[in-house]
């Protein structure tokens, strides 16, 4: 069994509109090995998509309002989030992989995701767009 996602409150970036969108990422958890099948890895890929289109378009649209002075490097970290949900898709599509061994790279790029980009580069404009402290 794969070591779960959990959010803890260290991971906040004191705003709240945000922060819940981060938590969706949890959601990986529900593609255990034991369960996974292709209802499990469709509905995954629809959170992610809509994660995408509405988390980081919500998340430059408060930086660029903010001026925020690193906007174009995190926005590539974005896209670059955006190149691997495409390419996983259409690597599942066309059936070279198993809902397992698909659920296994997609936890692993969300694992190094939430420690390199959401602890990373996220809470380098906390400071700048916190609300709630
Ligand atoms: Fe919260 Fe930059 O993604």
């Amino acid at each position: 069994m794969r070591e779960k996602l959990v959010w803890k409150q260290d991971y906040s970036v004191h705003v709240p509109a945000l922060d819940a969108q981060h938590k969706t990422l949890m959601m990986i958890n529900k593609l255990s090995e034991e369960e996974c099948d292709h209802a499990l890895v469709s509905w995954a890929f629809e959170e992610l998509a809509v994660y995408v289109k509405e988390h980081f378009s919500e998340e430059e649209k408060r930086l660029e309002k903010a001026g925020y002075a690193d906007l174009a490097a995190h926005k590539k970290e974005h896209r670059a989030f955006e190149q691997w949900l495409s390419a996983v898709r259409q690597t599942y599509a066309i059936g070279v992989t198993t809902p397992v061994l698909l659920s296994e790279s997609v936890h692993a790029f969300l694992r190094d995701w939430l420690v390199n980009h959401i602890l990373g580069s996220d809470m380098r404009y906390r400071d700048l767009l916190a609300e709630d402290v």
